[in-house]
């Protein structure tokens, strides 16, 4: 039988039912709420509620799990690469060789840009902000592929689904490019997703550039820990705006916007900076602590809304960090300064706390650094990794129960006021 809860108002006992996940927090369905009592629910931040039913990621954020699809994140770090995770993000299941073969296929025939793309970048000033070039760019794909306006075409919407995954790299590359001077590299269909990547950013005409084994598993770790993360910022707003049927693309443009702010994807950015002045001796590290502690400035990099624990994504990172550092031979001032920083916070009561622990931030750029990826890149490759979580997301919300987004207020301005005509009105 299913559980209810009971909520008293007014002299009136109403109720609601718990709705069971299959593992973790349940929620009380509340539905019928408003119809029922006439009240709605204030929760700025959502840090209460469930805004949709979800079969993608899992997150336990007080024991510091996350699963894709069920597959616990540190197996897919050690076992998968990111256009594996990608497909089991999209698709829901681990894809058999010949899915995988024909999946890879389709990233290779949708790697090349529309040359009519090609003269976005020649209008784009060449210091432009890249995350603003990338949203603009993918939303603009949408001229090029008009077919996938009609998403009850499956061949269109699978060949859609590809073109992002493959063409956002590209973009990604071309905009560096644009940006340094440098001509476009195309990709080179014999490489993999990220040896390819990498070349079309680094490879010269007359000097092509062959990343190393450790450089290329580097990439594909960063690419798919970043992959999903359930309704975090991007991905809710992807399914707000796909819920209104917006085309695939320009929702996913919308994420890439909503991910570029410094509390999400562009902490990367804002921890790197912190780290470089901590590098600089601007001060010490128990200095900016101190500033940290008096909420003069933030620990970026550190904190969670979900987890209240280690993010699982950071511990893994660390660890490849670590070992990218070493294979590459490359000794970074930029990490040191990093475990200094996280063994002081982690021993510090404020942190303890508030349950602030290393996010997945904090090690992410360091990784990209010794991948040498310009740091105005940073949230860009986060955008890329994130690609097919967007996706599964905004897939699943075109199922099942699809209902516009649409949230309402608590209303706190002023209630009716009169007309006062214009040469009459008084400064308040
Ligand atoms: N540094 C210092 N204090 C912090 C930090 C931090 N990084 N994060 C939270 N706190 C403090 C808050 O000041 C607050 O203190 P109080 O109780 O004395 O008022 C308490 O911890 C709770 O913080 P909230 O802001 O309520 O936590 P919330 O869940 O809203 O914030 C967030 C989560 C935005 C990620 C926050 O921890 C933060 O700003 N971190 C730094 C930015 C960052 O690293 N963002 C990347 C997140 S991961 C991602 O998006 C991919």
């Amino acid at each position: 039988m299913t559980e209810q809860v009971k909520l008293e108002y007014q002299g009136k006992i109403f109720e609601f039912p718990v709705m069971r996940a299959s593992t973790g927090e349940e929620c009380i369905d509340i539905r019928e709420l408003r119809a029922k009592t006439g009240l709605t629910t204030l929760d700025p931040g959502f840090g209460n509620t469930a805004s949709c039913e979800s079969g993608i990621t899992y997150v336990n954020g007080e024991k510091g799990i996350l699963r894709y699809r069920g597959l616990p994140i540190e197996i897919v770090a050690e076992n998968m690469t990111f256009v594996e995770t990608a497909w089991m993000l999209i698709y829901g299941r681990q894809p058999t060789l010949s899915e995988m073969k024909q999946f890879s296929q389709r990233l290779t025939n949708n790697e090349l840009l529309h040359e009519g793309l090609l003269h976005h970048f020649d209008a784009f000033p060449a210091n432009g902000q890249p995350m603003s070039i990338l949203s603009a760019v993918v939303n603009s794909l949408i001229c090029y592929s008009p077919e996938i306006m009609d998403t009850t075409n499956e061949e269109a919407l699978r060949n859609a689904i590809a073109a992002i995954i493959s063409k956002v790299r590209t973009i990604a590359a071309f905009s560096y490019r644009k940006a340094v001077g440098l001509p476009y590299v195309y990709p080179d269909p014999q490489r993999s997703y990220c040896d390819n990547f990498l070349h079309m950013m680094f490879s010269l005409p007359n000097k092509p550039h062959q990343p190393t084994e450790e450089a290329i598993k580097a990439l594909n770790l960063f690419l798919l820990l970043h992959a999903d993360h359930e309704q975090n910022c991007s991905t809710s707003t992807v399914r707000i705006v796909g819920s209104a049927e917006t085309n695939l693309f320009s929702s996913v443009a919308s994420g890439i916007c909503a991910l570029w702010g410094r509390l999400h994807g562009g902490a990367n950015v804002a921890v790197f900076e912190m780290l470089q002045s901590l590098v600089q001796e601007k001060e010490t590290v128990p200095q900016f602590i101190e500033r940290v502690k008096k909420k003069e400035v933030r620990l970026m990099g550190f904190g969670h809304r979900v987890y209240k624990t280690f993010d699982p994504r950071a511990k893994v990172l660390k660890k490849a960090v670590l070992n990218l550092l070493d294979a590459e031979h490359v000794s970074d001032p930029l990490i040191e300064k990093a475990q200094e920083l996280e063994q002081y916070a982690l021993a510090d009561d404020y942190f303890k706390e508030r349950n602030l622990y290393p996010n997945v931030d904090f090690y992410s750029g360091i990784i990209l650094r010794a991948l040498k990826i310009p740091l105005n890149m940073y949230t860009v490759m986060f955008a890329i990794g994130r690609m097919p979580g967007w996706i599964a997301h905004w897939l699943e919300g075109n199922q099942g129960i699809r209902r516009l987004a649409r949230p309402r207020q608590l209303y706190i301005g002023k209630t009716e006021t009169k007309f006062v005509p214009l040469d009459l009105r008084m400064p308040e």
